[in-house]
């Protein structure tokens, strides 16, 4: 029998959506919690008294009162190709394509050096405390192969694509309508549902898609229906521009993927700053979700995601790095760049929201809020315990706080690796 695992300490437990109702009546954080970890799933949720003497084989570890015992991160949209570009100066979104992400995406033509981008992003995104990804790849398919592989080497649960393009990007990276279509099939026949991976179907975004290549990747999402959809919507206001000169006939941004079979309940899309009210009662409507992405959207300078309003109107939204667009792999800076977007905005998340966003909302987006992203029975087991008292500068804030929410946000404002105590994933301790 393999070895059960009881974590104690306080734990972070979701009784609801804290976007669409009161955050008190659905995020709380029981100070005497535990989670039974038993054959790669949550086996057990309760008190630690309880849960001890039911379980008395259980091997436990304690978390002190300045820990959070909380769901793994999941982070609902980067690229993981991008990981030696992060931080690159002074662009905004097209240049910054251009100048240094298609060049790097090339270097990937290589499969041992996709191998060797895919481990460090791995090793990069778990010391953040980050347990699932949704990840664009490059156009070339050994490079979703690395980043599947690589993930399933460790038991990750994982969400990826080829990203598709045939027009708008430079030779070496560009596929057609047709070989995005074969290449996809065969990645989701040996992906999808594998293990613990799951395939997206990736156009990068419209203005690299031409109408064939969308309708293409419409057809074989319509094959394939309980795979995901994902791409970029509305990011920058060049590129909606771009979008309406490349597509005379669209209504709007949106209806480019509409009108080739792009849009439904599995569809996500990253960005979505500069939206029609069409387009959002479209959204709405079809159950298509939303990722946020606050440190890119500040980093390659595209706006403020309005994320109340959208809230509001019942769409899923999950939360996520965007690297290498985004300047950080840590789930932490990002929920503090959504606390600062929120303000810029007036209206602020509360902690409670941050971390259901970067945990189940992030999950919901992805479809998988029945396996990851909350500390529920059944779910499969991945936990990041956060250390509330990392640094010199948080401990001392967190000596002060009045309750457990003031000494989280703290975490969430200054926290950066060094607040990830340690990281489970499918039941077993992170090196
Ligand atoms: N739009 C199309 N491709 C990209 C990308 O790689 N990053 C970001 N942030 N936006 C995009
Ligand atoms: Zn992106």
């Amino acid at each position: 029998m393999t070895q059960k695992n009881l974590l104690t300490g306080p734990t972070l437990r979701f009784d609801g959506n804290p976007m669409t109702r009161g955050w008190q009546d659905a995020v709380r954080i029981d100070s005497d919690g535990a989670v039974l970890l038993a054959d790669g799933v949550i086996a057990a949720v309760g008190t630690a008294n309880q849960l001890r003497k039911a379980h008395p084989q259980a091997v436990e570890t304690h978390y002190g009162d300045d820990h959070l015992i909380c769901p793994g991160f999941v982070d609902a949209h980067v690229h993981y190709p991008q990981t030696g570009i992060i931080a690159s100066w002074g662009k905004r979104l097209i240049d910054w394509l251009n100048d240094y992400t298609f060049p790097e995406e090339m270097r990937l033509s290589d499969t041992a050096y996709a191998q060797e981008v895919a481990t460090r992003y791995l090793d990069l995104t778990r010391a953040h405390g980050t347990t699932t990804v949704a990840s664009y790849c490059t156009i070339h398919p050994h490079s979703v192969d690395a980043l599947f592989s690589a993930a399933a080497t460790r038991n990750q649960r994982i969400v990826a694509g080829k990203t598709c393009m045939d027009r708008n990007a430079p030779e070496g990276l560009r596929d057609t309508a047709q070989s995005a279509y074969d290449d996809s099939k065969a990645l989701i026949e040996r992906w999808h549902g594998t293990g613990r991976a799951s395939y997206a179907i990736t156009p990068r975004f419209s203005p690299t898609s031409t109408p064939d290549q969308l309708a293409a990747l419409g057809a074989l999402w319509g094959e394939n229906p309980d795979c995901l959809m994902q791409t970029h919507l509305s990011e920058q206001t060049d590129e909606v521009a771009w979008v309406r000169d490349l597509f005379p006939q669209a209504r709007d941004y949106l209806d480019t993927y509409e009108a080739h079979g792009l849009l439904g309940a599995r569809a996500v899309f990253g960005h979505a700053i500069y939206l029609e009210p069409r387009e959002i009662d479209r959204i709405a409507e079809t159950g298509a979700a939303l990722v946020h992405c606050p440190t890119s959207n500040t980093f390659i300078g595209s706006g403020l995601f309005d994320m109340a309003a959208l809230a509001t109107r019942n769409i899923p939204i999950g939360l996520a790095t965007d690297t290498g667009g985004g300047s950080s792999f840590s789930m932490l800076r990002t929920m503090a760049a959504a606390y600062e977007i929120g303000q810029l905005r007036g209206t602020p998340l509360h902690a409670a929201q941050l971390i259901w966003l970067a945990t189940a909302g992030s999950a919901i987006t992805l479809h998988l809020g029945d396996k990851i992203g909350s500390l529920s029975t059944g779910n499969e087991a991945d936990v990041t315990v956060l250390d509330l008292s990392s640094t010199p500068a948080i401990a001392q804030r967190q000596a002060q706080a009045k309750d457990a929410w003031e000494s989280l946000f703290a975490t969430i404002m200054m926290g950066d690796d060094r607040a990830i105590a340690d990281v489970w994933i499918a039941g077993a301790r992170q090196p």
